[in-house]
């Protein structure tokens, strides 16, 4: 086993179940994979009840040790989690959240969602009428307490779990607890730190900045994050 993973104490958080809606996919996958090494129950949501449970599997594989990884529709993830990860496409949430919203009605969700397209010269932001994905997501939940984070963080870097995610992960929420559920969950990941960005329209600059990493990504053959200095 990974001296880093080995490392971290899954004992603490561990009461806190993370739902993650369209946790099939890459960034789902890999803060599920890497929040269940951290102690966290993880359900995976999914469309389809089966997919998430396949998912599940191959993410419990992965993680090379007992860790508590569970797949389900997203409906049931949103009644059985206590904090709910957004990680389906921005074009997906206006379909995807708001036959959720009353199951989400009081809960923390972290929206990890980009607004961002790419065109024939590259990544490049798209304009949300709310401001960003993240504001977007708040209006389609409006009972749910709405905090952004993650979105700069690269799905490869989490997939690569022998290794530290030294990134820092901007938190931006208009609501001081969603803020503090989102940096917790980001502190518990091996590497990271939570930095407290700003109010949730803070996030449009956010996922922009994405776009840029992206290209960044593209030109360097990697997998940039960013740090804050002086913090
Ligand atoms: N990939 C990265 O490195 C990265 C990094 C930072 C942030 N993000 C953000 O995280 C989010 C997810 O990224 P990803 O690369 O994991 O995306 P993805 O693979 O394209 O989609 C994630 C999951 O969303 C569900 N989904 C797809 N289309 C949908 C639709 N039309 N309606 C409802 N659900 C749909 C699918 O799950 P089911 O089919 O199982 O329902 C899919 O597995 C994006 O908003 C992205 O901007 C990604």
């Amino acid at each position: 086993m990974d001296e880093q993973v080995a490392g971290q104490t899954p004992e603490r958080g561990a009461g806190i179940a993370v739902g993650i809606l369209g946790g099939t996919g890459p960034q789902g996958r890999g803060l599920g994979l890497r929040l269940a090494l951290a102690g966290h129950r993880i359900l995976v949501g999914s469309r389809d009840a089966a997919r998430a449970a396949q998912a599940a599997a191959e993410l419990r594989e992965a993680a090379g040790r007992d860790v508590d990884i569970d797949g389900a529709g997203n409906a049931e993830v949103c009644v059985s989690a206590d904090v709910v990860l957004v990680t389906v496409p921005y074009e997906a949430q206006r379909a995807t959240l708001p036959p959720l919203a009353d199951a989400l009605a009081g809960k923390v969700v972290v929206c990890c969602v980009n607004a961002l397209a790419v065109d024939e010269l590259g990544p490049r932001p798209v304009r949300v009428e709310a401001g960003s994905a993240a504001e977007e997501c708040a209006q389609l939940l409006p009972g749910a307490r709405v905090a952004s984070a993650f979105q700069n963080v690269s799905a490869r870097r989490l997939a690569r779990i022998g290794e530290p995610v030294t990134v820092d992960v901007l938190v931006c929420s208009d609501d001081e607890d969603a803020a503090a559920a989102a940096m917790a969950l980001a502190d518990r990941i091996d590497g990271m730190r939570s930095v407290r960005a700003g109010a949730l329209r803070l996030s449009q600059p956010v996922e922009d900045l994405t776009a840029v990493l992206v290209g960044i990504n593209r030109r360097y053959k990697t997998h940039a994050g960013i740090r804050i200095d002086g913090v």
